[in-house]
């Protein structure tokens, strides 16, 4: 799929963010090697260690469906500054990535940028 076209999915999820302690909301859209699209939100929580990012709602939900191996994800905020995915996003969707992964980042504007996962995030945690 097109980065414009999945970045379009992601926006719809992000309408369902439940954000009421940051009002920041964020929504993501994460393609399958398959052609599958799974969308997330952030969902937050009154005690806030519990929240959740748009970003591993989305793979968490591909992963429960079966689903391990990804093209992209595509990530859109409220923002006008582009938005990257959280350090701890970054490590968890690096355990499924096979060195392809794309990371679609935008802003409130529309403009948006590819970087591979890899780069956004050099050296994982391994055990
Ligand atoms: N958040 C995401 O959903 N993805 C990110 O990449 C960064 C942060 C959410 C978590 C929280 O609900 C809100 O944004 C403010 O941190």
């Amino acid at each position: 799929m097109r980065d414009s076209g999945l970045l379009k999915l992601a926006e719809a999820a992000m309408a369902n963010s439940y954000s009421p302690y940051s009002n920041f909301r964020v929504g993501a859209a994460i393609e399958t090697k398959n052609g599958k699209v799974y969308t997330g939100t952030n969902i937050e929580n009154i005690s806030y260690g519990a929240t959740i990012c748009a970003e591993r709602t989305a793979l968490f939900k591909a992963i429960s469906e079966g689903e391990t191996e990804f093209v992209k994800i595509a990530i859109v905020s409220d923002s006008v500054d582009y938005i990257f995915p959280c350090g701890m996003c970054r490590q968890v969707l690096a355990e499924f990535d096979d060195g392809s992964m794309k990371v679609i980042c935008s802003n409130s504007k529309g403009d948006y940028k590819s970087f591979l996962l890899e780069d956004l995030i050099p050296f994982t945690f391994d055990i």
